[in-house]
């Protein structure tokens, strides 16, 4: 990256700044009518419409000039050559190689991790195989019915997501059930395991370190359901692991030939299409899962060959930094108008949240700048009856994603009632209502011209609250893939723009070691230790109220 450049260009952003920032997308729009054309784009298995952002033609000029500044195109090849992109625990970020079915080697320290994926793969195919036939057999020695997956954050949210898109639609013809446990209050695995046989369950124990507190007291509670029932019999096949750290797994139990593994050049936020992705392979069957890799390979070729300015990740991350950056916009969300999406959200809070909720740079000096913004979302209709209130009337700049599908599966393939709010919703952001139009209404209303003006206040919509419109004709596998990956590859950019590891996750380490000192307290009464005022007075209310 050239310094000069660099600064040139954020110097001309900046300005370029000042000079619209005060434009309403309404005169944007009455400006040029080729808005659409120009701002919208096909990548495979999703179309996007940004028209309604608070940008003209030269704003994409520059922020594409500024993307080229800083090398972003080596940058994507060291993602996918294997280099160590994640500076600082020195290790490559292979998720895209995970679903690359081009047989050409890939060596990471001497290894062809091709060889490892493909092996994996193929461990999956066969267990998933021998579940579906019913040769899975629990201690009783009938077929397993019902597989409980215990895991959290990236060892939750991607299985969890991809069953929760998929399974409904794409079930394999196993009759079977997935569930999914990921938190440490025992009501969870508690209110599940009720409704269960313990017999014909089977728990897959779902950590990349395997040393998660959540997960493994989890797994305890899990296997004391199990040899309680079982009374002393064989209960080895009620549990496979998957993990990167195969002895841990040995060491609590699970035999060698029950462990799916993963490899610390994945990172977990990115880890669903490798044996993190057993229990969507479960759901709809290895092939269908196959097509899920397969689409974000589709995403991956669009991200690697295709010039920015019509490359849908680059596009994305381009516009989140020019609101983020530019606008100060701290927050963005994610409007999915699709049952099947409504985790979609929670997942890329993980993705994006703790890929760049960072604030050192890889040179590890302090970012000079914003950079992730507070993620969230919920599944369209629903959100605009108990966030859109802020969106539309608030005092923030959010922007917004609006995703939709064309079909639906089941019995309203076509819901034109679903998809008319999605369009209305980016429109009334964009548009808000002026104070002369609210009056006007309300002298339709029969309101005297004195209240109308009273009113009025109250009910406008200033609107120019940008947003992106993603479509995708239906949800599939492939589909599914592709926009995952779509978000991984904005995630990357972003990263690369504010310049930040986006694969380390040191900031979640704190909160851990402090839960170990405040438990002794509570369980051990350890009085040697000492904590800040607020936090002694919480301990002592909880002793005070029979703790
Ligand atoms: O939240 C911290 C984190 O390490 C995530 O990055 C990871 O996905 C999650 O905890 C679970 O970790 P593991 O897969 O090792 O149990």
């Amino acid at each position: 990256m050239n310094p000069h450049q660099y600064i040139e260009t954020f110097t001309k952003l900046q300005i370029h700044h000042t000079k619209i920032s005060q434009l309403h997308m309404r005169q944007l729009f009455e400006r040029d009518a080729n808005r659409f054309a120009i701002f919208s784009l096909q990548a495979p298995h999703i179309f996007l419409d940004y028209a309604k952002n608070r940008i003209v033609p030269d704003t994409l000029q520059l922020l594409l000039k500024f993307a080229e500044n800083i090398n972003l195109s080596e940058h994507i090849e060291a993602l996918f050559s294997g280099k160590h992109v994640n500076v600082t625990e020195h290790k490559p970020a292979l998720h895209t190689a995970l679903r690359d079915p081009n047989d050409a080697p890939l060596y990471i320290d001497g290894i062809n991790i091709k060889d490892n994926i493909r092996d994996a793969l193929g461990m999956m195919r066969y267990f998933v195989s021998e579940l579906h036939k019913g040769l899975w057999k629990g201690y009783n020695g009938e077929a397993v019915k019902d597989v409980i997956h215990l895991g959290i954050g990236g060892s939750h949210l991607g299985p969890m997501m991809g069953v929760q898109a998929l399974g409904h639609v794409f079930h394999s013809k196993w009759q079977g059930k997935c569930h999914f446990v990921s938190g440490l209050d025992a009501t969870e695995l508690d209110e599940l395991l009720k409704d269960l046989n313990p017999n014909t369950t089977l728990f897959i124990i779902a950590s990349k370190t395997f040393t998660t507190q959540e997960t493994l007291i989890n797994a305890q509670r899990a296997r004391k359901w199990i040899s309680d029932a079982a009374s002393g019999k064989d209960i080895t096949n009620h549990f496979v692991g998957i993990t990167a750290q195969i002895e841990n797994a040995v060491s609590w139990g699970i035999p060698k030939s029950h462990i799916f593994p993963l490899w610390d050049w994945v990172g977990g936020r990115y880890s669903l299409w490798s044996s993190m992705g057993l229990p969507i392979a479960i759901m709809i069957g290895m092939d269908q899962f196959q097509a899920l890799l397969a689409g974000a390979t589709d995403m991956d070729e669009h991200f690697r060959h295709t010039a920015f300015a019509e490359n849908m990740p680059v596009i994305l991350a381009l516009l989140s930094f020019w609101y983020i950056v530019f606008f100060k916009s701290s927050a963005h969300a994610v409007l999915p108008y699709d049952h099947r999406l409504r985790a979609l959200p929670h997942y890329l809070q993980q993705l994006s949240m703790e890929s760049n909720g960072k604030s050192v740079q890889c040179n590890g000096t302090s970012v000079n700048m914003p950079t992730a913004p507070v993620l969230f979302g919920g599944k369209g209709t629903e959100g605009q009856h108990s966030f859109y209130q802020l969106l539309l009337q608030g005092t923030h700049l959010i922007p917004c994603d609006f995703i939709a599908t064309l079909r639906h599966h089941g019995p309203e393939t076509k819901q034109p009632l679903l998809l008319s709010h999605c369009l209305a919703q980016s429109r009334a952001l964009m548009l808000g209502k002026t104070k002369q139009e609210v009056i006007a209404s309300l002298l339709k209303q029969g309101y005297t011209e004195k209240n109308a003006k009273k009113c009025a206040p109250h009910r406008v919509i200033i609107g120019n609250q940008p947003s992106n419109t993603l479509i995708i004709s239906t949800l599939t596998p492939q589909t599914l893939g592709a926009l995952i990956a779509l978000y991984e590859h904005k995630t990357f950019v972003e990263g690369i723009l504010w310049s930040i590891n986006s694969f380390d996750q040191y900031g979640v380490e704190l909160g851990k070691e402090l839960a170990e000192d405040i438990k002794q307290r509570l369980i051990e009464n350890d009085e040697t230790l000492k904590f800040d005022a607020s936090t002694e007075g919480l301990l002592a209310y909880c002793k005070q109220h029979s703790y």
